[in-house]
């Protein structure tokens, strides 16, 4: 047993992990990273399924953001954005409004998605206070919603399994349906969507003048178990939001960056939203790093004589993840990457289709190079395996073995790659996956 292996076992709690069974296992010691694989302390490579959470876009140890770490490390690595500025921050947020939809106009930075959902919260409360509109502090999210792990994002989430043990510290929201249209029994999405968006409707008037916004995952409800809203959902949103006059929060923290195939989800829409969520991605996964955006209408009363937003993080806009974040938009120009994403997305949409034919996977789902595979135990009754089984963890884990890190969501599982991975990794990985069914659910 190595000793990072040993002193993990002694002294290391891991987020999300039954510390009993982790503890018991033989956990994979990270050692490096190449491209979009990782390499453990035996030299094995896996390919990076799941971009080391959903953040790695241009692979690891990429040259241009190497290096513009290295460069920055040489002037410095930290120094606090409360009272101060540096080149890096300004250049980024330029960067970010010049790319992000239109209406969007500035950058209030931190350090997580979690983060950048909390200040997006808590900048929309703030909005309506100081216009006057006291009354608006109820919030409106959907069933299965994830922002984050904080007490704020786990109230504004709606995932019982995560959520619900926390009830008692959490505070009240509104909630509607999800859109998930596989275990609906409307006829098509666009209905389910119609059903979802027809209950906005309904709890917006219910609340007239409470509500301060709405926060929405655009396109897909990622911890939901990559659940999809069908085209229009969106834009329809925003219209609803306009007619009650509440904000429109886009938490594209899972979903931004290219991994939908557009910079930001909701460009697929034509959507502006009044405030937008962003981290993971933003640094090219290479640093802690998050930007809640807001919309010239929101800022505009914060511009006002004696007005402070009570709220900051000593890591706020680190001059090291903001260069990464640079260096990464650099590389998305260099490498032409949104251009080179459709070959990529309809090899990788193909292959994802091609799952259906094994028994034990009831449905595909997703956008762009960001999808999910949903096992259930009857293809037929869309029965699920039970929990405990395990199932979907148990399929990654052979995958493993085939050379394929990835994660699932219970019985779904998540593939988000790098947006560098090549038409031959896609393939690599599905044939990876295809292996590891045939092993745990053999036909
Ligand atoms: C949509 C969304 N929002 C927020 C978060 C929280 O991000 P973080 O883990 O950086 O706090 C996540 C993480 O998966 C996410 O998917």
């Amino acid at each position: 047993m190595s000793r990072a292996v040993q002193l993990d076992r002694r002294f290391v709690w891991h987020p999300f992990t039954p510390m009993a069974d982790w503890v018991a296992g033989d956990p994979v010691v990270i050692a490096a990273g190449e491209g979009n694989y990782l390499i453990d302390e035996q030299g094995r490579r896996y390919l990076d399924g799941v971009s080391s959470l959903w953040c790695n876009l241009h692979g690891h140890r990429h040259p241009t953001i190497d290096a513009a770490v290295r460069d920055q490390l040489g002037r410095i690595a930290h120094s606090t954005f409360l009272g101060l500025t540096h080149a890096p921050g300004a250049e980024l947020a330029e960067r970010l409004i010049a790319l992000a939809p239109p209406g969007l106009e500035r950058v209030f930075y931190s350090d997580s998605g979690a983060t950048a959902c909390e200040i997006a919260c808590k900048i929309a409360f703030t909005y309506w206070q100081l216009r006057g509109q006291t009354g608006r502090a109820k919030f409106l999210k959907f069933v299965n919603a994830y922002h984050g792990d904080t007490v704020g994002t786990v109230s504004l989430g709606g995932i019982d399994l995560f959520h619900a043990a926390y009830r008692p510290l959490l505070f009240e929201t509104l909630a509607a349906d999800s859109p998930y249209f596989y275990r609906s029994e409307l006829a098509t999405h666009a209905a389910c969507g119609d059903a979802v968006l027809a209950q906005v409707e309904r709890v917006l008037a219910q609340n007239a003048g409470q509500v301060a916004g709405i926060f929405i995952e655009p396109l897909i409800q990622g911890a939901a178990g990559i659940v999809t809203q069908p085209a229009g959902f969106l834009r329809r949103l925003r219209e609803i939001a306009d007619a009650h006059d509440v904000l429109l929060i886009a938490d594209e923290v899972a979903v931004g960056f290219g991994r939908t195939g557009r910079m930001f989800a909701c460009e697929h829409e034509g959507v502006s939203p009044d405030l937008m969520c962003l981290a993971k991605g933003i640094s090219g996964g290479y640093l802690p790093l998050a930007a809640t955006l807001v919309s010239g209408r929101v800022f505009e009363p914060f511009q006002a004589k004696g007005v402070t937003f009570y709220h900051g993080h000593t890591y706020t806009a680190n001059p090291l993840g903001c260069a990464a974040g640079l260096a990464s938009l650099r590389v998305f120009e260099e490498e032409r990457t949104l251009e080179n994403l459709p070959a990529k997305i309809e090899r990788f949409t193909a292959r994802l289709r091609g799952l259906l034919s094994h028994p034990h996977v009831g449905d595909v789902r997703g956008w762009g190079l960001f999808a999910g595979a949903e096992l259930v135990a009857d293809q037929a009754t869309k029965e699920p395996f039970p929990y405990a089984k395990r199932t979907g963890a148990a399929v990654c884990l052979a995958a493993r073995r085939h050379g394929l890190m990835i994660r699932p969501l219970g019985d779904v599982l998540v593939f988000i790659p790098p947006l560098s991975i090549t038409t031959d990794q896609i393939d690599a990985m599905f044939d990876a996956v295809a292996a590891a069914l045939g092993e745990v659910l053999p036909a």
